[in-house]
């Protein structure tokens, strides 16, 4: 089917939701289509825990979050994109409250309770006890569901943009229901995508997180910048029949300590700040006990430090979902290991997504803005979800007068038939999250870099041949742009000469003193 609109929207978590929300009020007369490839709540947002970092009372200042921001980001934020995010978070978050009815946690003076994550000076993350995304995403589709310009097609799964000499036209969608390939003629495109945890074995996102959006703006033409940082959450639930559960970091803001399964404290070994160091700093500490001890996990333990109605009261969620493993956090410590989180590089765009492609725009975890840098501060991605959204609104409000809906070829399905061995998709995709967690994870070397590229480049070869020759399903689509997203990982981590932020690689383990952004173009 060929089908036109003004606004394409592909995701839908905070971004794409709070994006179709924003633009729906400045531009009220233009038809918005937002697109979702699962049910319209899966995202990474749902599943969000500790909350939206943000300067909210006179304990607090811009230039302290701002400071913070930069020293997690290890030299490579662009400050002035830091300034904007973070001077205009309070704004942003009364649109929360206000405009999309979000009740955050409030303490016993009514007053909004500040959470503490790693790598902040000062409580400063507001959140809706430990459920923050669920409670955001809600709100959000109760909102856009009432929009009369918004259309939402759920199970669309965009395949390919369409874009010629660095222009974009719209996009090419699989429809999960019929298994029809739609032609989406748009003025702008936005893509509102995510993240692309599950190109790791271990990670805390949910399925979708499959690194579409980065793989198709790569195909399109759009610059990729620092891909060699993905971020290592420290603690993700470790048990055989637990997928991907993340325990907040806001737990050790509240006084939780890591053991190692002898029972004894190690962060004092590796940082000052103990748990509270930045994420990167943790997490290889956490690596750095397993190796030694042989163990598979260590132990997060709030059951000694905070009494058993405050766990409950202010961690319901954790409490819940650890309870269906036998695990009382009230009780006892909770066993847990590093796990991939969160994508710091992406679609280099300026703060209102606008990229190198005309007409094409990427907000979100997708992008990568200068917010950052080498390392996110906790809490500081929601925020930029929300603030880059509210200004790509304004963007596409001035320039959609400008705009044309430019037509474009129809799929060709070729001489494709529908897949016979699905077991080479699983294959491959295990193969894929298995050597990426072993060779390009949280502690690297060249040759493990080297390793990870010869297998890359076989298994491209043969996934890009299985694509032409098969029928398109969304785990084909998934697969072919987990790898393409893998490639650029490994080849933006192979020209890190140098250990900063979250990439460590112990062939060079010090920072060098001239760094920058690392940025590839198509063909990597
Ligand atoms: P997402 O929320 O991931 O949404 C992406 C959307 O795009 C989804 O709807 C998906 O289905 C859709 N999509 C993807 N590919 C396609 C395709 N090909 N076609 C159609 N649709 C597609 N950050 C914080 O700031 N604070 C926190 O407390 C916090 N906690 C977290 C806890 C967990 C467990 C996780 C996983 C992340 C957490 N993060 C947190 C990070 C944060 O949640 C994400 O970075 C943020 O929500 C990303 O928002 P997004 O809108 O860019 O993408
Ligand atoms: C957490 O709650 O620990 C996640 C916070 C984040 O990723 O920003």
């Amino acid at each position: 089917m060929k089908l036109k609109t003004n606004f394409l929207i592909i995701g839908s978590g905070i971004s794409g939701l709070s994006l179709a929300l924003y633009l729906s009020k400045l531009v009220p007369d233009e038809r918005i289509l937002l697109i979702t490839k699962e049910s319209l709540h899966e995202s990474s947002t749902f599943h969000a825990q500790g909350g939206i970092a943000c300067v909210w009372n006179n304990n607090d200042n811009f230039e302290k979050h701002i400071r913070d921001t930069l020293v997690a980001g290890d030299g490579l934020c662009d400050e002035k994109v830091v300034r904007k995010i973070i001077t205009q978070a309070p704004e942003r978050i009364n649109d929360l409250i206000e405009l999309v009815g979000v009740e955050f946690t409030r303490n016993e003076n009514g007053e909004y309770d500040l959470g503490k994550e790693g790598g902040h000076s000062v409580r400063r993350v507001l959140h809706v006890n430990d459920q923050t995304g669920q409670s955001i995403e809600q709100a959000l589709i109760r909102n856009v569901k009432k929009l009369p310009n918004v259309e939402i097609k759920e199970y669309w799964c965009a395949v390919n943009l369409y874009a010629e000499n660095f222009k974009c036209y719209g996009a090419y969608v699989l429809d999960q229901k019929t298994n029809e390939i739609h032609n989406i003629t748009a003025k702008a495109t936005i893509l509102a995508t995510g993240g692309a945890g599950k190109i790791y074995l271990y990670t805390t996102n949910p399925d979708i997180a499959s690194g579409d959006g980065i793989a198709m703006a790569y195909r399109a033409g759009v610059i990729i910048a620092n891909m060699e940082f993905y971020q290592f959450h420290p603690t993700c639930l470790y048990h055989p029949y637990a997928k991907s559960f993340l325990i907040s970091e806001a737990l050790r803001g509240e006084g939780a300590v890591l053991r190692n399964i002898s029972g004894n404290e190690f962060m004092q070994n590796y940082h000052p700040s103990k748990e509270l160091a930045p994420r990167d700093i943790v997490s290889r500490a956490i690596d750095a006990e397993l190796k030694k001890s042989g163990d598979d996990h260590v132990l997060l333990d709030i059951a000694s430090k905070k009494d058993p109605n405050f766990i409950k009261s202010h961690f319901p969620g954790i409490y819940e979902n650890c309870l269906k493993f036998n695990i009382d956090i009230t009780r006892e410590a909770i066993p847990v290991v590093p796990s991939a989180h969160y994508s710091v590089g992406g679609c280099l765009t300026k703060i209102d997504g606008s990229t190198k492609v005309k007409n094409l725009y990427v907000v979100g975890e997708s992008a990568c803005t200068g917010l950052h840098g080498a390392n996110r501060l906790a809490s500081n991605s929601l925020l930029e979800g929300l603030v880059c959204s509210y200004e790509c609104a304004k963007t596409l409000g001035n320039v959609i007068k400008d705009l044309k809906i430019n037509e474009f070829k129809e799929w060709e399905p070729g001489n494709a038939v529908p897949s016979t061995e699905a077991v080479i998709i699983t294959q491959n995709w295990d193969e894929i999250r298995r050597f990426m967690w072993n060779y390009v994870g949280i502690v690297r070397t060249d040759l493990r870099l080297q390793r990870a590229k010869k297998r890359i480049n076989l298994l491209l070869d043969e996934i890009n041949q299985y694509y032409w020759d098969f029928k398109i399903e969304k785990n084909l689509v998934e697969l072919r742009n987990l790898a393409t997203v893998a490639k650029l990982i490994i080849v933006s981590a192979i020209s890190r000469k140098e250990s900063r932020g979250i990439h460590f690689n112990l062939d060079y383990p010090h920072k060098s003193e001239m760094s920058r952004p690392t940025t590839l173009r198509r063909p990597w």
